[in-house]
């Protein structure tokens, strides 16, 4: 069989290792692979790059996406899925696995269910696909995040300031939740939560007034009252651009303001993206990775392979992809019982 490998929307630790996964265990089936470059564009353009055991030979502790990426959304583009169709049947590719988030395995599921043979392989850094418990690329990026709010709790208690660090995660709070859990943060802002900034802040009053340092962690996507009237710019699959909103900056002055406390800010925005993956998403992604294949072998297609407790299981893609996964109330509470 030939099998065609893409990875589409944002990059995440992982992405090599599930390639990884998916060639060496391809070659166990004699599988030959061809490497789509730059996600659902590689398709619409035809455009691979070779994919064997020499491609994937070094790359278990690489970050990043040796196939590239883009948001790219065949079905928003002319012409789109016809040219993925007649590419597939042009370089002979008798099945596909997508590597991809809600985005990237919503377009593969369209696909599926007009007859393309596809298989899907779960990441995104935010946590936010339904069935599956965890995706690769979290436990990197909220590793790095708690790494930065330890750094923000040295200088800001040198300085006596309040520090408010800025974290990705789109439309769900799992990485703001999780980097304000275990680092440590007296406040944490969620997509999910209308933020209360008066209690917000009585919390830091308190919490400053006891340690001379405070800190809240913000996810980019919170929706404060500042940004009612903002008109906001969205991407290929209809997402906002959230970097344009400026969360810690609006946030920080409203924080000065209401507490006479200095307060600084930190975004840090892609450099949570990068850099070798953790233990836990380098063994999820290549365990993903080979399950993908023997989806393929078995000719299950329109299946995603996923996390369930420490077993690798098989979820239909509808169902991955019928509602994101967001922050619950039982997750927010067990947050405010560390807000002192
Ligand atoms: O979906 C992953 C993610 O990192 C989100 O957390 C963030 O909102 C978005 O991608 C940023 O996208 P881009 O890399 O296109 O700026």
């Amino acid at each position: 069989m030939k099998v065609g490998i893409l990875t589409g929307g944002g990059d995440c630790p992982g992405l090599n290792q599930a390639i990884r996964g998916a060639v060496l265990k391809g070659i166990d089936f004699n599988f030959e692979f061809a490497g789509i470059k730059d996600g659902w564009a590689g398709l619409i353009k035809g455009e691979t790059m070779p994919l064997g055991l020499q491609e994937v030979d070094d790359v278990v502790s690489c970050g990043g996406t040796i196939l590239g990426t883009s948001r790219t959304n065949p079905y928003k583009k002319e012409g789109g899925v016809e040219k993925v169709k007649d590419n597939m049947k042009k370089l002979g590719l008798d099945a596909l696995i997508a590597i991809g988030g809600e985005d990237t395995l919503g377009v593969a599921n369209k696909f599926f269910k007009e007859g393309v043979k596809v298989v899907g392989v779960p990441k995104t850094m935010d946590n936010d696909l339904s069935a599956t418990d965890y995706t690769f690329g979290f436990d990197t990026s909220v590793t790095l995040a708690v790494e930065a709010l330890e750094r923000l709790r040295d200088t800001g208690r040198s300085h006596h300031r309040i520090m408010v660090l800025e974290v990705m995660g789109r439309h769900a709070g799992w990485v703001a939740l999780f980097t304000g859990i275990a680092g440590g943060a007296d406040w944490v802002l969620l997509p999910e939560k209308k933020p209360d900034i008066e209690e917000m802040c009585e919390s830091l009053k308190k919490a400053w007034k006891r340690k001379g340092v405070g800190l809240v962690v913000a996810s980019e996507g919170t929706d404060l009252p500042q940004f009612k009237d903002m008109k906001e710019e969205k991407d290929a699959f209809g997402h906002m651009i959230l970097k344009k909103r400026g969360v810690a900056d609006t946030l920080a002055e409203d924080i000065e303001k209401r507490t006479g406390i200095e307060t600084r800010t930190a975004v840090i925005g892609h450099m949570q993206r990068g850099g070798p993956p953790t233990l836990f998403d380098r063994i999820l992604g290549l365990r993903v990775g080979v399950k993908a294949v023997e989806l393929v072998k078995e000719g299950k297609f329109g299946m995603m392979a996923c996390l369930r407790g420490n077993a690798i299981e098989t979820v239909p893609l509808e169902e991955a992809v019928a509602k994101l996964k967001i922050v619950d109330d039982a997750w927010w509470n067990l947050a405010r019982v560390f807000f002192k």
